[in-house]
């Protein structure tokens, strides 16, 4: 997707109070860029915010980080969400905002940060035989989410072989799938708030697919350290 290029975007998230500029310093410490201790939850690729500026001010009761890649993309997310919770008088204090590259993630994130929730909606599906090690449901991705995840992962597409394939790569990161819909729109039950992207391939007639999954108790952490040795290796960046 071709984004506009945005120069107001870096100084309006300097001037952010929730915006975190040097994410690797939290490091080990998230928790306390709150005032609250609560769960954790991260919304990763958040786009222009739709999804994060309607959960996190119906879930007080939960921290939020939102990460995009873009600051054209992440600076959308902080008006949105300063409109939301001005919107419904609320104070903006259990969510976060930050620039990171998700394929990275563990820079900034250590084992110590537990993590209640994962929200993957409408990722980049890299189509391309050599380029699908980049899609945020890779395995390599999943095993570094797994180690910080108490909860689960729910992930949201548009894209039929992305979807299928997340389907095997779920298991083989130790991930065991407890909902699973190729049609979520026809599913009033597990129908959540809505992204862009999600309204925007609707609108299309395309049928939207969602899973939520969860760490599998029966494949113990020991036996996913050398997928994690190959993922830390691959995603080590070149300097
Ligand atoms: C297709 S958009 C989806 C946006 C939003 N989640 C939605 O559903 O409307 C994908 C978003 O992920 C971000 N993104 C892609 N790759 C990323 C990466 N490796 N790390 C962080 N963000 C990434 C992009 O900048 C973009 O905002």
């Amino acid at each position: 997707m071709r984004i506009r290029c945005k120069p107001w975007a870096k100084p309006e998230l300097e001037a952010c109070p929730f915006y975190i500029s040097d994410p690797k310093a939290c490091k080990g410490q998230w928790q306390a860029q709150f005032p609250k201790t609560q769960p954790l939850r991260l919304e990763l690729g958040c786009g222009k915010g739709g999804f994060i500026a309607q959960e996190a001010p119906a879930n007080p009761e939960y921290n939020y980080i939102a990460i995009d890649i873009k600051n054209e993309m992440l600076v959308l997310a902080k008006r949105k969400l300063e409109a939301a919770y001005a919107e419904q008088q609320l104070p903006l204090d259990n969510v976060r905002i930050m620039i990171d590259n998700i394929m990275y993630l563990r820079e900034c994130f250590a084992e110590t940060d537990r993590l209640d929730r994962i929200y993957i909606n409408f990722c980049n599906p890299w189509p391309r035989g050599k380029h699908k090690k980049r899609r945020l449901t890779h395995p390599r991705q999943l095993v570094q989410y797994r180690m910080l995840l108490d909860g689960e992962i729910w992930f949201k597409t548009d894209d039929d072989e992305l979807f299928e394939e997340s389907l095997e790569y779920f298991p083989e990161a130790g991930f065991r799938i407890t909902t699973m819909t190729r049609d979520l729109h026809s599913e009033p039950t597990l129908r959540y708030f809505e992204t862009e992207h999600e309204h925007m391939f609707d609108e299309m007639g395309k049928k939207i697919k969602f899973l939520i999954a969860e760490p599998d108790p029966s494949v113990p952490e020991e036996s996913l350290r050398e997928l994690l040795q190959y993922s830390e290796k691959y995603s080590e960046r070149k300097r």
